[in-house]
């Protein structure tokens, strides 16, 4: 696990994106793993600056989103779906069939888990990005998810529910299910980026990178993965005992 600490969000999401950038450009038919939330937002405004300045292509790019709500139908403001197009897909030239994102509305959930399931093993996913919620989950493999895990439905577990709260008017409107590329899917990926930012996330960021790997804390699975960086402001990093970069 290689471990990066930086002053500012900007900082991070430079980082990630100069790491990102890299693959794109010496591998025209890259796949890409994409994450939604807080986290990746500065990574993908990079995205979209460079190919507007320099005009990387994304043309052959493949991309697979982690998760999606269940019952939140695309056309909603919150759907991931939504969150995809509006903070990446509309400013770089990656195109519509090239993109995946699981379906949680109007579908058999467990058929669409095992066909998105297949579909990524059509493929492998060169980098990973990942945010990690406050309760150390990565996608929405909550606590106590099994590491063998394949995509599928999660129950969201209620600290997820209170911290996703803010992009809803109220708690009754975040939705209680979701479905996730599971926790073996994952670790599958070549490469990963785990990006986080502030306070909240010390205790769930001490825990991954220096606490014992254990189903409670999902992220510290990533210690046995052979590329894994993890980059991380001074706040999210201000539990760790050792030292780093
Ligand atoms: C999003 C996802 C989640 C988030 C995590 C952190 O696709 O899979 O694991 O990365 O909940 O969210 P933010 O970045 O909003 O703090």
């Amino acid at each position: 696990m290689k471990v990066i600490i930086v002053d500012t969000y900007q900082e991070i999401s430079d980082k990630a994106f100069e790491i990102i950038k890299d693959i794109v450009v010496n591998k025209k038919d890259a796949v890409l793993g994409l994450a939604t939330g807080s986290s990746p937002i500065g990574i993908y405004n990079n995205m979209i600056q460079d190919h507007k300045e320099n005009k990387t292509d994304y043309s052959n790019v493949v991309t697979f989103n982690l998760d999606e709500y269940v019952d939140l139908p695309k056309e909603h403001k919150q759907s991931y779906y939504s969150f995809m197009n509006d903070n990446l897909f509309y400013g770089i030239n990656v195109k519509k069939e090239n993109i995946h994102i699981p379906t949680g509305v109007g579908v058999d959930l467990e058929k669409a888990c095992l066909d998105y399931e297949n579909n990524i093993g059509n493929y492998e996913i060169d980098v990973q990005i990942l945010g990690i919620g406050s309760n150390g989950h990565i996608g929405f493999n909550e606590p106590n998810t099994p590491f063998d895990s394949t995509t599928h439905i999660v129950t969201l577990a209620e600290k997820t529910r209170l911290d996703n709260q803010r992009f809803f008017n109220d708690l009754s409107e975040v939705p209680t299910k979701a479905i996730t590329m599971g926790i073996a899917t994952i670790v599958k990926s070549k490469k990963i980026i785990l990006v986080a930012n502030g306070s909240k996330k010390k205790e769930a960021i001490s825990r991954t990178i220096e606490g014992e790997i254990g189903l409670d804390c999902p992220a510290t699975i990533l210690q046995n993965h052979p590329d894994c960086t993890i980059i991380i402001d001074k706040e999210a990093a201000s539990l760790l005992k050792n030292k780093y970069e």
